[in-house]
């Protein structure tokens, strides 16, 4: 029988076959206290979302029936609807757990919005504080060209905003952290699903986007891309 090929590995088979738990070999706990929410000392203002609705909408079937490509691109997005879709994706339950799945306990995700245009809300780059269901604002400049370049120069004409998810891989404690990425990305996607149900409830078009310039993005979030990593972009209007 003829052996599989000596091929080199891909970058993405070396990663699931150095990530592998395996029986007897698993990486020990360190134990280490890590914290559970990212904390800005001074953003430039905190400006609290309208109170989300926590009961009622269309229901869970009907909203996952409804094919997406029926809600018509670029409409208007109000303060209410933003409100709404974080907390759907990056919020929490009447019990304290976060709405979308979870590797960890409350998370190694954390949640931005870019602005471009919202009612009631100036344009720029916000971290979305789900303890206080409140914007920080992180950046006052119009960002729209910054966006467009990060998603790989993608016309973003009728996107209004983006939700963009980010992983700090040193919050999971796996000790060789690095099946901590793992677990990001499913996060990320839970989110983003949240998300996604969340704008098809609200009557909005939406697209998960995983490609971008992970160092632009970076910049454009003010992160470092290395603790905290560029995970995946949700657009919306567009
Ligand atoms: C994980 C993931 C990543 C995606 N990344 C991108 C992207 O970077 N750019 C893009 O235009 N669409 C992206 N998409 C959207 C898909 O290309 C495509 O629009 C979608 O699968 C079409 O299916 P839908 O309209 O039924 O959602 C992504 C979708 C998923 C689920």
């Amino acid at each position: 029988m003829a052996l599989p090929s000596s091929r080199e590995k891909t970058i993405g088979e070396n990663f699931q076959a150095q990530t592998k738990y395996r029986r007897g070999a698993l990486p020990p706990k360190t134990g280490k206290a890590v914290s559970p929410f990212k904390v800005y000392a001074n953003p430039l203002e905190v400006a609290a979302l309208p109170v989300p609705e926590l009961s009622g909408g269309k229901g869970l079937w009907g909203t996952l029936a409804t094919t997406r490509e029926s809600i018509p691109e670029g409409g208007r997005l109000r303060q209410g609807d933003v409100s709404q879709l974080l907390w759907a994706s990056s919020g929490f339950t009447y019990g304290g757990q976060r709405t979308h799945a979870t590797a960890v306990p409350l998370a190694g995700l954390e949640t931005y919005l870019v602005v471009r245009q919202i009612e009631d809300v100036f344009p720029g780059v916000y971290h979305y504080n789900p303890r206080e269901h409140a914007l920080e604002h992180l950046v006052q400049t119009e960002p729209s060209l910054e966006l467009a370049d990060a998603l790989l120069d993608t016309d973003i004409s009728a996107c209004a905003a983006a939700v963009a998810y980010t992983g700090l891989p040193g919050r999971i404690d796996d000790g060789a952290k690095s099946r901590a990425y793992r677990y990001l990305y499913l996060e990320a996607g839970a989110a983003a699903q949240c998300a996604m149900l969340a704008a098809v409830e609200l009557g909005l078009a939406a697209t998960v986007r995983a490609e971008f310039y992970d160092d632009e993005l970076a910049r454009l979030l003010q992160i470092d891309g290395v603790s905290e990593v560029p995970l995946c972009v949700l657009t919306l209007g567009t």
